[in-house]
């Protein structure tokens, strides 16, 4: 019913674009992907793309709102100019070892007389989607500000796609997912929850991105930003009765002003990733290949690693950050230990002790540091003192330790998002680090953003994560960012920023109502397409109430799907999230977590549909193992896997290990079945995944 204005509408359009003669086709090198860009009688620019065949975004504006030119019209074509591309570059970690990124451009050079210079925009045609960016350059205003008030990008959908949305918030990423069609989508559904983290819901019918949709003929489409930096981030903002999307931008403390920048400058790239099915959206790398290559000339002191740490056990109530035990509003000079504090020397040997026996790499210590009696929810300047630890743990004596052990200590750094203390304190902080021999850090940035009025997802806080991701790079620090704005695929560009939460993390199943069975099978096709997400996976006790029997929380998912979500989120950084105490009562279980390794050569994704199921198979790098990983939602499923990745000729011993008999996400989640076969290219594996369950299979060349 919506089609038929839409159809006339579009019409219109093409007729009135193309009659300009500034209409320009640029084309993927495959021909899978077109994207047209032309100008209306107006000046005003327009953009159609297409994917073999069919149109995937219908006639939409490109364009912007500033205080200093009104360039939304008026535009005048100076010259188009088109170029090939064609290379192959190697990541520092990744889902596989090289990476090619070939793709037509077309520079799209427009003129505009309230601007004083022109306005670029850069268009990339990949066979697997469509990036662009804006281009203000400078001609004899170098230096000039210009106000951005509004970007005026649309994306004009052509049905009532099934979509997997969120909504679009100002201060956070950690919520669970809706899928259903375009025309429902109303964020009113978005009631409040238990959560640390700020929420700022915009609107009703703002949705974040990567916002990831199936068309009804099979293609999946995902609009995108990448290489986020210097500006708000993208939201869209949707018009349920046209069905159009049009860009948002997340604001500054005035809420007129999206953003402020000086000439010459770009945006961040827009994109759309295309593929024929929800798998090919998972081996899609538009994002990354849009973004600049690495700016650390030597990353060999950068190393992917699995962790565990003093972490679990605050979230389940076994231990607290703080050292009186309680938030009593003062610091902690003069307070009494409570004697439930987590981050002792004593314990975090432990943990060290744990991490070096089972090849863990990593230990992260939460609640080191001074401050914690005053943190939560208190929306105040230096709370934290990131040099100074809590008089019962003994840095000296843990950094020794560790050392002996060769075992990383990760530090944790709760800036409680009082932001101008942290970038105080940062220089120091690193330098402290640098001196014990750490090399990690984990940042979060839980509450409301100081200095008042600015927002997670905003332009400074957006420059903000970049100077940390630079800043710890030139001391040779791997950065894991909590509550930050969601990755646009920075990584390629600083590959110590390993991975980032901005999503709903495995943190929430132990004090709200989780994350359903449908979550984690939505996550690698929405938010982690534009990066690794720290998830914190491995919970082996499923019901959190080992501390606290009248605790009723607990992870919706069996354990067997826990050991299968190291292989399906990707990320370079993967934690043992459960107790030592819990793994040690199941060695057996374990054994995956011990072997699974976290940077790969190769990835085949070998079934798919979004927020259903997923299974991945990633080759180990530089060795010939393989590694399985399958994950269902609430719907049990049986799958038959084809070993047709295996080298011919070479046998191979497979360990399952798989949902028990009778195992169920609610009612027995803890049954994992474990067996061994031989098995060789081309021979086929049943599984059965139970209710939210899964299957992990590690696959080693003999
Ligand atoms: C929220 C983070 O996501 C979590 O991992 C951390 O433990 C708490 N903040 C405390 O900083
Ligand atoms: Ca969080």
């Amino acid at each position: 019913m919506k089609k038929i204005p839409i159809l006339i509408f579009s019409l219109f359009l093409l007729y009135s674009v193309t009659a300009q003669k500034t209409a320009r086709t640029l084309t993927s090198p495959g021909k899978a992907a077109t994207v047209t860009v032309g100008l209306n009688p107006a000046g005003e620019p327009f953009y159609r793309i297409t994917y073999r065949g069919a149109t995937v975004v219908d006639w939409s504006r490109l364009g912007f709102l500033t205080r200093e030119a009104d360039l939304s019209k008026n535009f005048t074509l100076i010259r188009a100019d088109v170029s090939a591309h064609d290379s192959t570059w190697k990541p520092v970690w990744g889902e596989e070892s090289s990476i090619r990124d070939r793709y037509n451009q077309l520079t799209y050079v427009l003129g505009h007389d309230k601007l004083g210079s022109a306005l670029a925009i850069e268009f990339r045609a990949y066979d697997e989607g469509i990036g662009f960016r804006y281009k203000f350059l400078a001609k004899d205003n170098e230096g000039r500000k210009i106000t951005v008030t509004d970007e005026l990008t649309e994306f004009q959908m052509t049905g009532d796609h099934l979509a997997w949305w969120i909504p679009g918030d100002y201060d956070s990423n950690e919520h669970v997912y809706t899928a259903g069609p375009l025309s429902a989508v109303n964020t009113d559904i978005y009631k409040p929850e238990t959560a640390i983290s700020t929420k700022h819901i915009v609107d009703r019918y703002n949705v974040q991105t990567p916002l990831t949709m199936r068309m009804q003929n099979g293609t999946h489409l995902s609009i995108a930003e990448a290489a986020l930096v210097d500006f708000g981030a993208l939201h869209l903002r949707l018009d349920p009765k046209t069905l159009k999307f049009k860009a948002f931008l997340i604001s500054t403390p005035d809420s007129l002003v999206k953003s402020v920048n000086t000439l010459p400058f770009n945006t961040p790239w827009r994109a759309v990733l295309l593929s024929r099915d929800a798998a090919g959206l998972l081996t899609n790398r538009l994002i990354l290949n849009l973004n600049e290559p690495s700016k650390i000339s030597d990353a060999s002191w950068i190393k992917p690693m699995k962790y565990c740490g003093i972490w679990w056990e605050m979230h389940v109530g076994k231990a607290t950050w703080d050292y009186a035990g309680s938030q009593t509003g003062s610091t902690a000079q003069g307070l009494q230990p409570s004697g439930k504090h987590g981050a002792t020397t004593a314990n975090t040997k432990k943990y060290i002790d744990f991490a070096a026996k089972n090849g863990l790499g990593g230990v992260l210590v939460e609640g080191w540091n001074v401050g914690w009696e005053d943190w939560f929810g208190k929306m105040k300047e230096e709370v934290f003192d990131f040099t100074k630890p809590y008089p019962d743990y003994d840095l000296d004596e843990v950094a020794r330790y560790a050392r002996e052990k060769g075992v990383q200590i990760i530090m944790h750094h709760e800036t409680s998002a009082a932001v101008p203390s942290y970038e105080r304190q940062m220089d120091a902080a690193y330098a402290y680090m640098n001196k014990y021999g750490i090399h990690a850090v984990k940042t979060g940035y839980v509450g409301k953003i100081l200095p008042r009025g600015e927002w997670h997802d905003g332009q400074r806080m957006v420059n903000h994560y970049v100077r940390v991701a630079e800043r710890t790079a030139q001391n040779h620090i791997m950065l894991d960012a909590h509550e930050p704005v969601r990755p646009s695929g920075l990584h390629r560009t600083y590959p110590n920023w390993m991975a980032c939460e901005a999503a709903r993390g495995q943190e929430f199943n132990a004090w709200s109502k989780g994350n359903p069975p449908s979550h984690e099978c939505t996550l690698p096709f929405t938010r982690i397409l534009g990066g690794p997400m720290d998830y914190t996976p491995g919970i082996f006790q499923i019901e959190v109430n080992q501390f606290d029997p009248n605790k009723k929380e607990r992870v919706h998912t069996t354990v067997a799907k826990q050991l299968a979500l190291y292989v399906t989120l990707y990320s370079p950084i993967q934690m043992a999230a459960d107790l030592p105490e819990n793994y040690e009562k199941r060695p057996d279980v374990f054994q995956f977590i011990r072997d699974v390794p976290v940077d790969w050569d190769e990835t085949r994704i070998l079934n798919a549909a979004v927020g259903d199921y997923l299974t991945v198979a990633r080759r180990e790098k530089g060795k010939p193992n393989w590694f399985i990983g399958s994950i269902t939602d609430e719907t049990p499923r049986d799958f038959t896997l084809k070993f047709d990745f295996l080298e011919a000729g070479k046998t191979y011993e497979a360990t399952v290990y798989e949902d028990g008999p009778g195992a169920h996400y609610e009612t027995n989640p803890y049954p994992v079945n474990i067996r061994k076969v031989t098995v060789k290219r081309g021979d086929t594996l049943k599984l059965k995944l139970a209710a939210s369950g899964g299957a992990a299979v590690s696959v080693i060349r003999k």
